[in-house]
């Protein structure tokens, strides 16, 4: 008999690492997880890593002959401003490879009857905000506003969004008999800001990144204009949402593509936090005008009253809490001498 796993793909990664440390503690599943890197020696008694592509097809037919897949968590991709300098090889990993998990997702579900449930985070980059007055207009942004992603990561995350919605609900359509079709859910993240993990690629990283400087004792020029902002949350916030979303009963779901949010800050606002903590911090400003333009179109607040509603979602670490108890006390003893 194959074993029942949970697949974690891009599991080297920030959220990886986070949904590990919470997911091995649980259930009887294992955990099978897949990266083009390979995971730091504490964490491999914990999961069965297979180090490898998402794009390679007979190593996902090798892990479907091995085991039953019960649920996906995808996490590889290639980030926002990853995908901004090589937009071809953001639309291989980011949409191929997706597509190459639904159907492998979609097999599954058929072969063992019972849908595999398909976890992806999608994010804020899936906005795009035409001006600043309608960035102001729209301060918490509902999940169906402003789907007009300005950048090859939102327009991937986008599309892959409307692959997992039709794997869930049309696949097949026109055959003759109604397959068993795979449970899609997707949350679309803010910036996320690990106290363990330092971000590459991301386009909100100027957050996390004064953050881990300060602690570093190193300067750090923002990116980003001091009166920018976009939404944030720390990372087990992030893990908890995801592992709430996978939980939560079908039937209490009424869409399958949900905003998440915490807190929303301005750059100048998270200095200011930044600086509470660490007086000799030395931020200062210097907006990249191209990098500016792509968070200018991201939204300053997500509207996440449907999580909220459907399967119960709230975070538990406000602004005060996340950098009080999370981020700053672990970030310091990360770098402590
Ligand atoms: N971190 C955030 O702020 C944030 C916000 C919104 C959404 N997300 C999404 O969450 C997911 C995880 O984000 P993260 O912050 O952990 O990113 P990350 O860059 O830290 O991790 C991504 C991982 O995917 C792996 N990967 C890339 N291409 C691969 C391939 N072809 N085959 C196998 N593995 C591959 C990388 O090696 C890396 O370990 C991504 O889908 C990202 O788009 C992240």
């Amino acid at each position: 008999m194959r074993k029942k796993v949970f697949l974690i793909t891009g599991a080297a990664g920030e959220i990886g690492h986070a949904l590990i440390d919470s997911l091995s503690g649980q259930g009887p599943n294992q955990i099978v997880t897949l990266d083009l890197q390979p995971l730091p020696e504490s964490m491999n008694s914990r999961v069965h890593h297979v180090v490898g592509d998402i794009l390679d097809k007979d190593l996902l037919s090798r892990l479907v002959s091995e085991y039953e897949i019960d649920t996906i968590f995808h996490l590889a991709a290639l980030l926002s401003t990853r995908s901004e300098f090589k937009p071809e090889a953001a639309h291989h990993v980011n949409v191929e490879g997706t597509l190459s998990l639904l159907q492998l997702a979609a097999e599954q579900s058929e072969w063992r009857g019972e849908p595999v449930k398909f976890i992806f985070p999608s994010s804020i980059a899936a906005y795009g905000l035409p001006d600043p007055e309608t960035k102001i207009n729209y301060a918490q942004v509902r999940e169906w506003e402003w789907n007009y992603p300005r950048t090859m990561y939102g327009c991937n995350k986008l599309y892959c969004e409307h692959l997992g919605i039709y794997f869930s609900r049309h696949y097949r359509q026109l055959a003759a008999d109604r397959p068993v079709m795979l449970d899609f859910r997707c949350v679309r993240f803010p910036g996320l800001i690990s106290a363990f993990t330092v971000p590459s690629g991301g386009t909100s990283d100027y957050g996390p990144e004064m953050l881990h400087s300060a602690a570093k004792g190193e300067a750090y020029e923002c990116f980003v204009r001091e009166d920018v902002c976009i939404p944030f949350m720390a990372m087990p916030d992030a893990v908890k949402a995801l592992l709430w979303l996978t939980q939560a009963p079908r039937d209490s779901l009424s869409r399958l593509v949900y905003n998440v949010t915490s807190y929303s800050l301005t750059a100048a606002e998270f200095r200011t936090r930044v600086l509470g903590h660490f007086p000799d911090a030395d931020i200062c400003f210097s907006p990249d005008l191209k990098r500016q333009a792509i968070v200018d179109s991201w939204p300053a607040g997500l509207d996440d009253s449907a999580a909220r509603r459907d399967w119960s979602w709230l975070p538990e670490y406000d602004v005060d809490r996340s950098f009080n108890e999370y981020l700053v006390p672990n970030i310091r003893q990360r770098y402590q001498k």
